[in-house]
């Protein structure tokens, strides 16, 4: 049985203010309608149809090859934006889902329960509800003594009487396919708005005397829709508590969930310690048994097991094992640090390599250098990796021991074993095992290596 998702997402969203399509609008770091769609595939077949309009070229370019795209063009309303996927789906579906963009906490089990239940229903529309004393705005469901649907009357037309009811339509259906195309023409159009209402296919079905099944939804937080960015704020608050208890659930422990901030798409791996204040963004992967945080930026940055890291800023990095880094370190694009690797407070590492065990203790600048196994980067020393134009690579051997406050200008290799004096300005190359000190700093006589701890 082919089923396929028509997702709506051609409407202005004039309340959000925004220059912005609201269904590009992030939450918990992924624009709404990205989570839309991942409700979506676990309960359909083909590829899902995203009805566009407002915004249309950049809601399309941020769909690429996730989605097929019809443009609504007037907006005439839920039934009409319906129907721009007729031309595309017609005789290609057996059951179509209509779900609404701007519902980024539908789960796709609820999606799923509603295409079992219309798969029992011998009629063409099954939809899902929720009772709650707050309507919100949402239509409300008019039952037949049966317990099958007679109407949904929007909120704007409701008589007091029909005001009271507590069962709202929360924008999910699914429909059959060739019952649908047919019906979606014969919408009358709403009289005060001049827009055709998909809520009144349901009247339709209940005319022919066809049955409307509707599932009750028993997590109401899942119904918010976004019109404003107030309902943006509240989304996005529920999002994070759903995957914070994700993580929890997985043997992550965060001391204060409250305060911890974890984008969707984040991987943590069991015994982690997230400490307060800590934001995980973007793609990111943590790997078992760390401690990260308080006060901790991480985006797009991979950590190994067993590392700790305290106030401290990781942006497109690499962290084996073991790494022990701030309070107050910097990681960059492209920093790489080995194992046991040990980082302090005011350093800064870009583009670079540090070995395993390298230390590199405060106040330091590293930036487009590979530093050998086990060096020591003394405090201050600087790779002084720009000249105005371009910026020129450091070597650093292992078993260096770099004096405080050292400028390494780029490009200049040193040797394994070699060391530098307290302030040396390195602008030649320092052979293996050398000491060089002084300004510029000048090698004057072979030194001798520590050996190695064990
Ligand atoms: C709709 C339902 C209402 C339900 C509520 C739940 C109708 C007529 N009413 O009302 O019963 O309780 O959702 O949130 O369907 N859209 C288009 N093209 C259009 C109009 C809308 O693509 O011409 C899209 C919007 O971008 C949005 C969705 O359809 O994603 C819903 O439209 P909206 O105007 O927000 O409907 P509601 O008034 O909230
Ligand atoms: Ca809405």
């Amino acid at each position: 049985m082919k089923i396929t998702a028509v997702l709506l997402a051609a409407g202005q969203g004039t309340r959000m203010k925004s220059s912005l399509p609201k269904v590009l609008h992030p939450v918990a770091g992924r624009p709404m309608i990205w989570h839309a769609l991942q409700a979506i595939q676990q309960s359909t077949t083909e590829k899902p149809v995203v009805v566009v309009g407002h915004g249309a070229e950049e809601v399309t370019q941020y769909l690429g090859d996730s989605a097929q795209t019809v443009l609504q063009e007037p907006q005439l309303g839920t039934g009409h934006a319906v129907m721009q996927a007729e031309a595309l789906l017609k005789g290609k579906t057996d059951l179509v889902v209509v779900c609404y963009a701007d519902m980024p906490l539908m789960r796709g089990e609820t999606l799923q329960k509603l295409v079992e239940t219309q798969k029992q229903n011998k009629g063409p529309i099954s939809m899902l509800t929720v009772v709650s004393g707050d309507p919100r705005g949402f239509g409300r469901i008019i039952r037949k003594d049966d317990g099958t649907v007679k109407a949904i009357v929007e909120e704007y037309v409701a008589t007091p009487e029909q005001l009271q009811v507590k069962e709202l339509n929360v924008g999910g259906y699914c429909f059959d396919a060739n019952w649908l195309w047919d019906a979606l023409h014969r919408i009358p159009k709403n009289p005060k708005k001049g827009e055709y209402y998909l809520t009144d296919t349901v009247e339709l079905a209940s005319a022919d005397g066809l049955p409307v099944h509707a599932t009750v939804m028993d997590d109401v937080e899942e119904t918010i829709g976004v019109n404003t960015r107030v309902h943006l704020s509240e989304v996005e608050a529920a999002m994070r508590r759903r995957i914070n208890q994700t993580h929890m659930m997985n043997g992550v422990t965060m001391i204060d969930p409250a305060s911890v901030y974890i984008e969707a798409d984040v991987k943590i791996g069991r015994d982690t310690v997230i400490m307060p204040n800590t934001y995980l963004f973007g793609n990111t992967e943590i790997g078992e048994g760390n401690v990260l945080g308080p006060n901790t930026i991480i985006r797009d940055t991979r950590v190994g097991n067993g590392c700790k890291v305290l106030a401290s800023s990781l942006e497109g990095a690499i962290l084996e094992n073991d790494v022990d880094m701030g309070p107050f370190a910097r990681l960059r694009k492209g920093a790489h640090l080995g194992n046991h690797v040990h980082m302090g407070n005011f350093g800064e590492v870009k583009d670079s390599y540090l070995a395993d065990g390298v230390k590199m203790g405060h106040f330091s600048y590293i930036g487009n250098a590979q530093v050998g196994a086990n060096t020591n980067i003394g405090a201050g020393t600087i790779t002084c990796n720009y000249d105005g134009e371009k910026k020129h690579a450091t070597e650093i051997g292992e078993d260096v021991f770099i004096g405080s406050d050292t400028m390494l200008v780029a490009p200049v290799k040193l040797g394994a074993g070699a060391r530098t004096g307290a302030g040396a300005v390195v602008t030649k190359n320092i052979a293996e095992d050398t000491l060089a000190v002084g300004m510029p700093a000048r090698s004057i006589r072979k030194v001798e290596r520590k050996p190695k701890k064990k």
